[in-house]
């Protein structure tokens, strides 16, 4: 978790239990040169500590501790109950599990519904207790009125991720989850607000359900946030699904975006690595399968 190896890293750091094959920590001047590269940018979602060091195993860039976990790990029918105490357990979980491993991978924590929304300064508190719990930076959903609380926190050094398109905490609002951003006004009301959100500081965009041509077009014109697309297409600059969907462990019909990376291999830290480098090598997304 930090630019020196583990076995050097002061303050305490558990040695590695299961000592690899030491990888560069993800860091955000890695991510934005990834970005500049073109080299395409792995995220999962992780809960719990094991999960979580086997994902940074496996090579994933970058673990989201995504408030999908209230419909994953609580049996939640969405993200709305989720609150900042349990986002803040599950954060603390995957970067012990981290720093069981090699802990190279980058985290982001959601911030829960209700835990930003009404000031600036609560964002601000809400974001220093996942700062505190390990996390490396912040999640957001929204844009508009969320351009100013991304400015107040990158300002006092909090890396943001925003979050656009379909936004699971205003799923009431939105009327289901479905496809956002389509047709001229829709999509021309998404650009702005990521444009504004990229000058109020943030780094990253998750781009979810949006259309794959308005999504590769953010991405030429973001140069400085790499946009992270869930079902919005290959022309993103990162990927990123949750974990159980992937790993096929989802009793429902999985979304259309969705690829079951379990199929022909025999571990979930292979179903990981066949994930990273379908990403690392664009074969996934499938526009044709996986986009609209
Ligand atoms: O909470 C979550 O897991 C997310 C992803 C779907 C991007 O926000």
């Amino acid at each position: 978790m930090s630019e020196t190896s583990p076995q050097t890293t002061p303050y305490g750091t558990l040695p590695p239990a299961s000592p690899l094959a030491p990888r560069k920590p993800v860091s955000l001047p890695r991510l934005h040169d990834m970005r500049t590269r073109g080299e395409k940018i792995t995220m999962l979602t992780a809960y719990d500590a094991t999960f979580a060091a086997v994902a940074d195993a496996a090579g994933v860039d970058c673990l989201l501790v995504g408030d999908s976990l209230g419909m994953v790990c609580q049996g939640l029918s969405s993200t709305v109950g989720v609150t900042l105490d349990t986002m803040r357990y599950h954060t603390e979980s995957v970067v012990r599990g981290l720093q069981r491993v090699q802990g190279t991978t980058w985290v982001i924590a959601d911030l829960p519904f209700g835990s930003y929304h009404e000031s600036r300064e609560l964002a601000l508190r809400s974001a220093s207790v996942l700062m505190q719990a390990g996390a490396h930076m912040v999640k957001l959903e929204g844009g508009g009125w969320t351009t100013e609380t991304v400015r107040f926190l990158v300002e006092r050094g909090i890396p943001v991720c925003a979050h656009l398109g379909l936004t699971p905490q205003t799923v009431h609002a939105l009327g289901g989850y479905r496809v956002q951003g389509r047709g001229d006004a829709a999509s021309e009301r998404l650009r702005t607000e990521a444009l504004a959100l990229q000058d109020a500081g943030a780094a990253m965009l998750v781009l979810e359900m949006v259309p794959a041509t308005l999504s590769a077009q953010l991405t030429h014109e973001l140069t400085r946030c790499a946009t992270i697309g869930i079902g919005a297409g290959k022309g993103t600059a990162g990927q990123v699904l949750v974990m159980h969907d992937m790993l096929g462990i989802n009793l429902g019909k999985n979304p259309k975006f969705v690829r079951n990376f379990m199929t022909g291999q025999d571990s979930v830290r292979a179903a990981m690595a066949a994930f990273v480098a379908a990403v690392k090598d664009g074969s996934f997304p499938d526009d044709s399968l996986h986009a609209w």
